[in-house]
């Protein structure tokens, strides 16, 4: 149950994403808020997300005629009306009764697309069911392959329009603030999608260790996004992506679109912050793919930055559920308003009409 009750308008007072922090810390119990509001071990990365936004400066320009400028952009066939995607998410049912069907709603009232979890509180069809905006999925490899596929054939039947493997989470981080409240999925909340799954332990022998020969078993490898390559026509993108080799190696397969993610600082502490990653990568790409981001946008200005370091599109992740957690999907579809709003302005003050003006040039440090 949450401590205080859901709103059912937008008091006055929150104006910006960060205003949403302590609204939904007050509706939220101590495990909720541990899942959602942690990162891995130290916490370096998520916290270092933010800090690269907060330490890259934005040049203004003066005196630009923008009118008839707008943040609409083409992505895998789909016209978008502005670069803000959702992110995916599991278990959103622990911070609001509706979880992800909250989300599907406001996602369709702002135009913005969906990336809906493998491990969501509903299935991917009753989603898709409450949609009017292009639905993506994020699917997370099992052990039992012959599942995942079936996984595949369900997020095609069910008209969604790109798969995104996320492929930075085939082992859980060490989350010590989850550990210290012994954080639990309650009862009634669970990964429905996977109901039916073939659970296949594994029987260590001695001197194997848990980790490598346990529960990294059955973690996916390069030979299963070749194998999935080949098995669907869907637009395919790899989420977690830190390395430019490994955005090499994906773009050799046959990848459509990379996420460039720390996963919110959620798995391998102190990676580099998502932006700080972001120039390596679109080096590595060279424009053959389009490039995300997400880790730590909370700001219209962090949208234009990431732009200019050559992402196409962002996705937000804890700024949804903050939102959610306030005032369910008024309140995530307000943080999708604020953030496109702030990026109309920020375009507006950097001289920027659309989102292809958006150049490195904007960024204060490359005008040094
Ligand atoms: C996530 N993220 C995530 N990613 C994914 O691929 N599948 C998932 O099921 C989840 N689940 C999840 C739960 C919670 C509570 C959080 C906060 C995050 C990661 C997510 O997609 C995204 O990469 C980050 O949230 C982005 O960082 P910000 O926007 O939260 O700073």
């Amino acid at each position: 149950m949450p401590l205080a009750p859901y709103l059912n308008q937008i008091p006055p007072e929150i104006t910006a994403v960060s205003d949403y922090v302590s609204f939904a810390r007050v509706r939220l119990n101590d495990n909720a808020w541990a899942y959602l509001h942690s990162g891995a071990a130290d916490e370096i990365t998520f916290r270092n997300n933010r800090l690269a936004f907060d330490d890259c400066g934005l040049l203004s320009r003066a005196l630009v005629d923008v009118r008839g400028g707008h943040t609409r952009l083409e992505l895998f066939g789909q016209t978008l009306q502005h670069p803000i995607l959702l992110a995916p998410v599991a278990y959103q049912q622990l911070f609001h009764p509706e979880g992800e069907l909250a989300a599907v709603r406001a996602a369709s009232a702002m135009d913005a697309p969906m990336v809906v979890s493998t491990l969501a509180n509903h299935t991917l069809e009753d989603i898709a069911r409450h949609a009017h905006t292009p639905l993506w999925f994020q699917l997370y490899f099992q052990a039992d392959r012959e599942f995942t596929l079936s996984l595949v054939r369900r997020a095609e039947a069910a008209g969604y329009q790109a798969l995104v493997v996320t492929v930075d989470a085939s082992i859980a981080g060490v989350r010590n603030r989850e550990q210290r409240v012994g954080f639990h999925l309650p009862d009634g909340i669970s990964a429905v999608n996977l109901q039916g799954i073939r659970q296949l332990p594994v029987a260590l022998t001695q001197g194997q260790s848990a980790v490598f020969d346990g529960l990294m078993a059955h973690a996916p490898t390069w030979r299963d996004i070749e194998r999935l390559r080949q098995l669907t026509d869907l637009p395919l993108l790899l989420k977690g992506i830190t390395h430019p080799a490994d955005a090499q190696l994906a773009i050799q397969l046959g990848v459509d679109g990379l996420i460039v993610s720390n996963h919110g600082g959620r798995t391998l502490d102190t990676v580099p912050a998502a932006l700080q990653l972001l120039p390596n990568i679109t080096a590595a790409v060279q424009g053959q793919v389009p490039v995300l981001l997400d880790g730590g946008v909370r700001r219209g200005t962090d949208i234009v930055k990431a732009i200019a370091l050559g992402a196409s599109a962002v996705l937000i992740g804890r700024p949804m559920i903050y939102g959610m957690a306030t005032a369910g999907a008024l309140g995530v579809a307000h943080v999708l308003r604020l953030l496109w709003e702030e990026l109309e302005v920020a375009m507006a003050l950097t001289g920027c009409r659309t989102l292809d003006e958006i150049t490195p040039d904007v960024l204060a440090r490359n005008n040094a």
